[in-house]
């Protein structure tokens, strides 16, 4: 596996490969994100790997300094996986000067669910996938469906855009409990990682229910709310969404997608299941 740290040393070293796939991460690698990475290998010649903390997408309250950082155990299980280059470039590569062009998703993606929490993250996301794409000129890439509105933003931003590159959806990979993989599960206490499954649980029989006939989505998602508080949890939303643009259901007759975010302590987790 080759490690780039300059945009200039990975377009060199990709001049003339048509066929590669990107995976874009931040980095503290699980096997949710090596899952991408054997799908990236299955559908094309070479796999980019990409480690970048972006501070575009936090916010100043957020846990951007305190991230995970453990860059040589990623190196490890990326060169496991298969990948042929990382880019894992310094701020200062990435934003040499204050990024004063953005991609600003429209507020029926940006203001609501995740975005109605974490103003301006899709903003940041769009952003810099938008320069990782430019810089590596992938044919597809690879993205986690555990992060479904990150993912419909940019398939949105790809159409929009007329950008060329294949957005492909990877399935949430989960322990064993049910508890999606997420870097941010390395925060919770061994009594807090106990609960955390509850937030997959909840979506879980919201789900049921509505593969049961239930169709009133405003009662299950006061109820897998409530159930959430009683076992100590603040909960952001819980949601039914249509899959395709994750906007209100207006029948039944739609493909379903609940949606959680939810405060276990100070750790926030998301998750969200397909009908
Ligand atoms: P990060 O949280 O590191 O996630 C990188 C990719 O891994 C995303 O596509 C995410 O959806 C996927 N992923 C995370 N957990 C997963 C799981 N349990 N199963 C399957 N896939 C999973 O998402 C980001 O980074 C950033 O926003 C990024 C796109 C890199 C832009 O900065």
């Amino acid at each position: 596996m080759q490690v780039h740290t300059s945009i200039a040393s990975l377009r060199a070293a990709l001049a003339g490969s048509r066929d590669h796939a990107l995976v874009p991460t931040m980095g503290n690698l699980h096997q949710g994100h090596i899952a991408l990475v054997a799908r990236a290998r299955q559908l094309s010649d070479a796999v980019v790997a990409t480690i970048f903390v972006n501070r575009l997408q936090f916010r100043p309250t957020d846990d951007f300094d305190a991230y995970p950082r453990t860059f040589e155990q990623d190196c490890a299980k990326l060169e496991t996986a298969g990948v042929a280059h990382l880019f894992a470039p310094s701020e200062n590569e990435m934003y040499p000067q204050p990024q004063a062009y953005h991609v600003v998703p429209p507020p029926d993606q940006d203001g609501i669910l995740e975005g109605e929490f974490r103003p301006g993250h899709f903003r940041g996301v769009a952003t810099v996938v938008l320069k990782l794409f430019h810089i590596a000129m992938p044919r597809l890439a690879v993205f986690g469906k555990k992060d479904y509105q990150q993912l419909m933003v940019i398939r949105n931003m790809v159409r929009d855009l007329n950008l060329a590159i294949e957005i492909v959806a990877e399935d949430t990979v989960r322990a064993p409990d049910g508890l999606a993989l997420s870097s941010r599960n390395g925060y919770l206490s061994a009594q807090q990682r106990a609960e955390a499954p509850r937030l997959q649980k909840c979506l879980a029989i919201v789900r049921k229910s509505i593969l049961g006939g239930d169709s009133d989505f405003e009662r299950l998602e006061r109820e897998a709310m409530v159930e959430l508080r009683a076992s100590g949890w603040i909960p952001d939303y819980v949601a039914v969404r249509k899959k395709l643009d994750l906007q209100l259901p207006i029948s039944h007759d739609s493909e379903l997608v609940v949606l959680g975010a939810a405060l276990l302590g100070s750790t926030r987790l998301i998750d969200n299941l397909e009908v």
